[in-house]
């Protein structure tokens, strides 16, 4: 039986056209166009196109990601498909994969995929990247139920992978650990010994509007605590600190989060910087001030983890442990 993918578009560069003033708009197009460029007429693979948004993922937004994760449930619980792609505006896709690996487990794997060139464009990344993603997605050699980035011909994990270029069409990669794999022409070759980590799971939240508020701040030398001051005064529920290095800040501004945290809002502290570990009371005495170390998680991922977690807890030690 021919494998059946489904491809869910939302929109992005890979969905652009050029404009007549010289630069490009994002999402344009629907899926079905996008599919029919990018050369899978003679892969034997029954490929089915879905638009869930039509948007530039600046304007991501937390009801997109749960029409995107429902979506992918109800194939899953029907047995519609073989694989799941998601074409996806590069800004945010790393968010969004990392949302999706928290909140499925499938018994096919879903990959991401986008492009730094609007479709129309000479040199177009998008066909290649879309083709990529749907013959990574039929791939039952694949690790299934995991989430996976195909991007410039490597393959991530949704633990890993990070935009790392603003414009270059090699704009994703995954610093922390590497490529799970490369796909040249039509073969997926993995990595030796790479495989994408397993995670906890959690519940969708029932509806976009009712996950807990959680913001991000990002600390710099000569921070001024009145921003950070006016952040919290906004009462949101979590707050994930940008820090330099091991997870700091400036004393003033690491005073007024614990302050906050005292009152109940939950400060994950997570790092600038683009890899490693935020340890728990390495420089930063957690225990007194009443923070959660982030762990492995940077700071877009550590938002989205607080997020899910504070759905279920509220408990400061257990949401902890969900970091560690
Ligand atoms: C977007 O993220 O929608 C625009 C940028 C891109 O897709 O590369």
């Amino acid at each position: 039986m021919r494998r059946r993918i489904l491809v869910l578009a939302t929109g992005g560069t890979i969905a652009g056209r050029q404009a007549a003033h010289g630069g490009y708009q994002a999402g344009q197009m629907a899926g079905q166009a996008l599919l029919a460029q990018a050369g899978l007429e003679n892969s034997g693979l029954h490929v089915e196109v879905e638009d869930i948004a039509c948007v530039g993922s600046q304007d991501m937004s937390l009801a997109i990601w749960h029409r995107l994760a429902a979506r992918i449930l109800a194939a899953a619980a029907q047995g519609e498909v073989d694989g799941v792609v998601v074409a996806h505006g590069t800004d945010t896709l790393e968010e969004t994969a990392f949302f999706l690996s928290r909140v499925l487990r499938l018994p096919f794997h879903v990959v991401l995929t986008g492009a730094m060139r609007p479709a129309d464009a000479a040199d177009a990344d998008g066909p290649v990247n879309l083709r990529h993603a749907v013959l990574l997605a039929a791939e039952p050699a694949a690790g299934d139920g995991q989430v996976m980035v195909v991007f410039g011909g490597e393959i991530h994990a949704a633990q890993w992978v990070r935009k790392i270029a603003a414009s270059s069409l090699r704009a994703f990669a995954s610093p922390d650990a590497g490529p799970l794999g490369v796909v040249i022409g039509k073969d997926i070759c993995w990595t030796p010994g790479m495989s994408a980590p397993h995670a906890r799971c959690y519940a969708l939240p029932v509806d976009a509007g009712s996950w807990p508020k959680v913001g991000i701040l990002y600390a710099y030398a000569g921070m001024d605590c009145a921003q950070v001051q006016a952040s919290l005064d906004l009462g949101w529920d979590g707050w994930v600190l940008a820090g330099m290095g091991n997870g700091n800040a400036p004393q003033a501004c690491l005073a007024a989060l614990a302050d906050a945290a005292r009152q109940g809002t939950v400060v994950v502290r997570s790092r600038r910087c683009l890899t490693g570990w935020v340890t728990r009371a390495a420089e930063v005495d957690d225990d007194a001030m009443g923070f959660v170390a982030a762990g492995l998680y940077d700071a877009l991922q550590a938002r989205t983890l607080l997020m899910l977690a504070m759905a279920e807890t509220r408990e400061r030690s257990v949401i902890q442990a969900h970091f560690l």
